[in-house]
């Protein structure tokens, strides 16, 4: 190992530290031309520097996202392949430009063509087009991407984030009905999703009344309700988001098996008939205090044997990981109140509002939701 710099560097520091003499020795200029030159750290060099790398082109890669899906790509090429010019021509788009964007979906895995003409969709694009909720959510982000644009600033708390005004509920503040209704209709969007996760995680065999606390517009209660053919099922959320559940229980017949109590869970009671409680992506909303409050309100209203099931995606804690820690995280930080908190964190809120059991499911995919099952008992 001639010429690698492996004495310790102790300048200015008290102790002498080994993570950070590690990491001083590995991005020392020295080190890594030796590492990219023995056999043995070579792929590993290679593979570290592609993933810098990635990180570094990461916004790109989102425009690229964001570009196909704004100029419908994936639902023109469910139809089949299209060559350049077809797509440049509905995109209004010059087919020099639309050629070099269909390259970049390539490169990032999401379409495919044999002759650079005609492209296609690979499964991933497919999955791109098919997901529920996924093409919303991805337009969408023009306003997070807009509040990330100075990350200085942003982590400063010195921007004045649109996101905070998306979701004013989270303030108490009054709701316009039209504007309760277009996040209601881009959460619906995303529930199919998480109701999947979520009724594979936790058994609601049991149930006879379950409240879907924030519940939206019912998406998730629909899903229970199709899954479970017994609990009643009861609806609680802000007076300008209940009646579009009133129209989605409606449409799917299920108007004799649910109930809606229109309220706010800061300031109204809760109904005390229920033996289970959900809180589908309603925790991450909202501060400790509110959390704290919500969840001794939940543990009041239910009996001896009742749950609360928990649902939304959730912080890696002590072990960080990419969807909690490095996206939603930051998602509900820009909205202001919110909070990403791990199932260890939430699992500790819970007993201290006066629940006793906790399990955890594992969760099926972390991006999409974790579940926490809590019994009063
Ligand atoms: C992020 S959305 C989740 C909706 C639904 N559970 C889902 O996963 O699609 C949060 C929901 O909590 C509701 N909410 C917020 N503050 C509330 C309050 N104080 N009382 C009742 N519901 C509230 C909102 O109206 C919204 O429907």
């Amino acid at each position: 190992m001639a010429g690698v710099p492996l004495e310790p560097i102790m300048q200015g520091q008290k102790r002498f530290s080994f993570r950070g003499w590690q990491a001083r020795l590995i991005a020392s200029r020295k080190f890594q031309k030796w590492a990219a030159q023995f056999p043995i750290t070579r792929r590993l060099v290679r593979r570290e520097g592609e993933a810098l790398f990635d990180l570094l082109a990461g916004f790109c890669h989102s425009q690229i996202l964001m570009a196909l899906v704004k100029f419908d790509i994936p639902t023109i090429l469910m139809s089949g392949p299209r060559t350049i010019d077809l797509l440049a021509a509905q995109s209004n788009v010059p087919p020099e430009r639309m050629a070099i964007l269909l390259r970049a979906g390539t490169a990032l895995g999401l379409l495919k063509s044999r002759n650079g003409k005609k492209y296609a969709l690979t499964r991933t694009g497919a999955a791109l087009a098919g997901v529920p909720g996924l093409p919303q959510m991805i337009q969408h982000h023009d306003v997070l991407y807009r509040d990330l644009a100075d990350p200085v600033a942003f982590f400063k708390d010195e921007v004045d984030t649109e996101l905070a005004n998306f979701w004013p509920y989270v303030f108490g503040s009054d709701v316009d009905p039209a504007i309760a209704d277009t996040y209601s209709e881009l959460m619906a969007h995303s529930q199919i999703l998480v109701a999947e996760d979520t009724l594979r995680a936790i058994n609601f065999s049991n149930v006879k009344n379950l409240m879907d606390v924030g519940g939206g517009s019912g998406a998730f209660l629909c899903e229970v309700a199709a899954a479970e053919k017994h609990p009643h099922l009861t609806l609680f959320d802000l007076p300008q988001v209940a009646p579009s559940a009133a129209n989605r229980f409606a449409q799917h017949g299920l108007s004799k098996r649910t109930t809606i109590c229109a309220g706010s869970f800061r300031s109204d009671p809760f109904p005390q008939n229920v033996d289970a409680i959900s809180l589908v992506r309603v925790l991450y909303d909202h501060d400790d205090a509110s959390v704290r409050n919500l969840l001794k309100k939940c543990r009041a209203a239910l009996p001896k044997a009742g749950r609360l099931i928990i649902s939304e995606p959730m912080s890696g804690g002590v072990q960080p990981e990419r969807a909690g820690d490095a996206y939603f995280a930051l998602y509900t930080l820009a909205m202001r109140t919110g909070k990403a908190r791990s199932a260890q964190e939430i699992a500790r809120m819970c007993k201290e509002a006066g629940f006793k059991t906790v399990r955890f499911p594992k969760p099926m995919r972390p991006f999409v939701t974790t579940c926490l099952d809590v019994s009063v008992s």
